[in-house]
């Protein structure tokens, strides 16, 4: 049947659709705070370059702006760019020259950009199991 084929196609293109949208995130998460890998780095980093000491422990601002608003609607190129360079007129350091920070933008967008999501519910996040550290 014509239309059976269609609803099947459908219903594939919508299934994979789906699937495809799920793999564009940068993070994994499971049970709101165990995470893969490079999340866990980009919590790492986060730690280490003390960038809650402006936005606050659950990144939901205090000097600098809530980051969990704020990745609702930055572009990654526009992250990347104002951690690397910073707005220092307005407070906000270049991150350019700490190392740690510059090898690891990625993964410090995916944990960020998680908390923006609301995938991963609180800020102390954990490795998911069997997924290494
Ligand atoms: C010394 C305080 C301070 C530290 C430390 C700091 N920030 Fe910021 N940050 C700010 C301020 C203030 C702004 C707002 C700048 C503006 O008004 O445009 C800001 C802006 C930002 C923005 C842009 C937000 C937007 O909506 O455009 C991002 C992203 C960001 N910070 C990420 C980080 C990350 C990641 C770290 C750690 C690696 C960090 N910041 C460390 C003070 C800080």
């Amino acid at each position: 049947m014509a239309r059976g084929l269609l609803f099947t196609a459908l219903f594939v293109a919508l299934a994979t659709g789906g699937a495809w949208a799920q793999d564009q995130k940068p993070y994994k998460v499971v049970d709101g705070y165990k995470v893969d890998p490079v999340t866990m780095t980009g919590f790492r980093t986060w730690r280490a370059a003390a960038c809650d000491r402006c936005h606050g422990a659950n990144q939901e601002g205090s000097v600098g702006p809530s980051l969990i608003a704020s990745l609702k609607t930055l572009s990654k190129e526009d992250f990347v760019k104002v951690v690397r360079d910073g707005r220092q007129d307005k407070g906000m350091i270049a991150f350019s020259a700490n190392q740690t920070v510059m090898d690891n933008l990625d993964a410090l967008y995916a944990y960020l950009k998680g908390r923006s999501d609301g995938a991963i519910t609180r800020a102390r996040v954990e490795p998911m199991p069997g997924a290494g550290s």
